[in-house]
């Protein structure tokens, strides 16, 4: 029996919405928002679907998201098309309705040495989507030879939809990690734990500076040293020096406990003129007994940035003193001597080795939450022998005796990690 077959030349975007398919197969034009009638389709699609598609959004994304909006139950769908939404700021709402819609099943990056589109078009990829109710993973492959189109896709990268961050660019999920160019890696919450510093929920409140804690006469035992702002560190190693000349030098360096002496007829003050203000009604303040506690973080040995251009700092904590989220805390397990363990983490083997598991915004912007670090992974310390780690503690040494000026020895400490981890035995 011949199967009945009908054919329509129409304008894709305008035909019919309604009509739902078992299967859709498209390569779709690639037009950059100026080439086509941007206005028109882009905020056709956004009032259709409810998406926020910018005025950037290339046409192909649009093919796509309502090829999607048309996908029967259990339906599939192929597409071919760069790869570029995956890491741009337009893609980001493309990304999104990929992984909430649940159909995303597999991606395979096509990196032929020949480019397979226009030369303005570095990568393609091609997308593979059911329409069903499982909870699957999402894949990723890459395929460098058409040859290799049907193997590659067991060769893949597997994540849960809840694994992937719309926000942040998705080369990450199937690039060749850094890790791979190095032996004997071990998960770093082997050695330590990161979790974020205090949030109070009114930094303008529960932060004192010498002056301040004066004029409202609050006892010391209510004011815990603590470092309130990125910039107030400035080298590797912090220690009471450095936080004695911050508190000289009148900067935000305590963090008001009330519960310490709730008793004391100042900060029974303080605590009224808190509530006066609204401070006890606050977000964060309003879930806690009493509203003026702080949360339950001792000082971490070492902390580390939380957000910055140039990679991850970490600092020692020498000065025993809390921190806000401005860092957050390491607290080490006690599996390695934490100067050895910080030393380390001072190193661009480090640095490498993390940024696996950076969120990588597209305005070059790099982020660590907490647990991309406690997943992150590093170098085995356990290795090293008596004479290794004797030469990890006395460039420390050094470090800690020279403050700033360690750019040197940071890359002696790197030579050594990166000869150690690569080397074959
Ligand atoms: C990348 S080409 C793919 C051609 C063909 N599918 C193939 O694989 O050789 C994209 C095609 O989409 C067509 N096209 C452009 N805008 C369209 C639209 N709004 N609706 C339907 N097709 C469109 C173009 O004419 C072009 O033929």
């Amino acid at each position: 029996m011949r199967e009945s077959v009908s054919i329509v030349k129409q304008d894709y975007l305008t035909s019919s919405w309604e009509k739902k398919y078992d299967g859709i197969i498209c390569n779709p034009p690639y037009f950059k928002f100026h080439d086509y009638d941007n206005a028109y389709y882009i905020s056709d699609v956004n009032r259709r679907l409810d998406t926020r598609l910018n005025g950037f959004t290339n046409i192909y994304t649009l093919f796509l998201l309502k090829s999607i909006h048309q996908l029967k139950e259990r339906g599939r769908l192929a597409y071919i098309i760069p790869s570029e939404f995956m890491n741009s700021d337009y893609g980001v709402e493309v990304k999104r309705t990929l992984v909430e819609s649940n159909v995303l099943k597999h991606v395979v990056i096509v990196d032929f040495n020949e480019c397979a589109f226009d030369d303005a078009l570095t990568t393609a990829s091609i997308l593979l989507c059911e329409k069903n109710e499982r909870v699957e993973s999402v894949r990723f492959s890459v395929v460098k030879d058409v040859s290799c189109l049907e193997s590659c896709l067991d060769e893949c990268k597997s994540y849960k939809p809840s694994e992937l961050d719309v926000n942040v660019k998705w080369k990450q999920y199937y690039e060749p990690t850094n890790a791979s160019k190095f032996r004997n890696l071990v998960p770093f919450n082997l050695f330590a734990k990161v979790t974020r510093g205090i949030a109070t929920g009114a930094n303008e409140y529960f932060t004192f500076n010498r002056a301040k804690s004066e004029a409202f006469n609050i006892p010391k035992g209510c004011l815990l040293p603590c470092i309130c702002h990125v910039q107030d560190v400035r080298t590797a190693v912090f220690t009471e020096g450095d936080f004695r000349m911050l508190a000289d030098a009148n900067k935000n360096v305590y963090l008001f406990d009330g519960h310490a002496s709730e008793e004391d007829a100042w900060v029974k003050r303080y605590l009224e003129l808190g509530r006066q203000h609204g401070y006890d009604k606050r977000y964060l303040t309003a879930s806690r007994t009493p509203w003026y506690s702080i949360e339950n973080r001792p000082a971490a040995p070492i902390w580390v940035s939380v957000f910055n251009r140039r990679g991850l700092r970490f600092v020692r904590n020498e000065a025993n003193v809390r921190n806000l989220t401005t860092f957050h805390c390491v607290y080490t397990k006690g599996v390695v001597d934490t100067d050895i363990l910080f030393a380390y983490l001072l190193t661009s083997v480090a640095q490498q080795i993390f940024l696996d598991n950076s969120r990588q915004y597209g305005n070059g912007l790099v982020k660590f939450e907490p647990n991309d670090l406690n997943k992150g992974m590093v170098v085995d310390l356990t290795l090293l022998n008596k004479d290794e780690k004797d030469f990890v503690k006395s460039i420390y040494d050094l470090i800690r005796q020279q403050g700033d000026r360690t750019i040197e020895l940071v890359g002696q400490l790197d030579a050594f990690f990166l000869k150690k981890y690569t080397d074959k035995v």
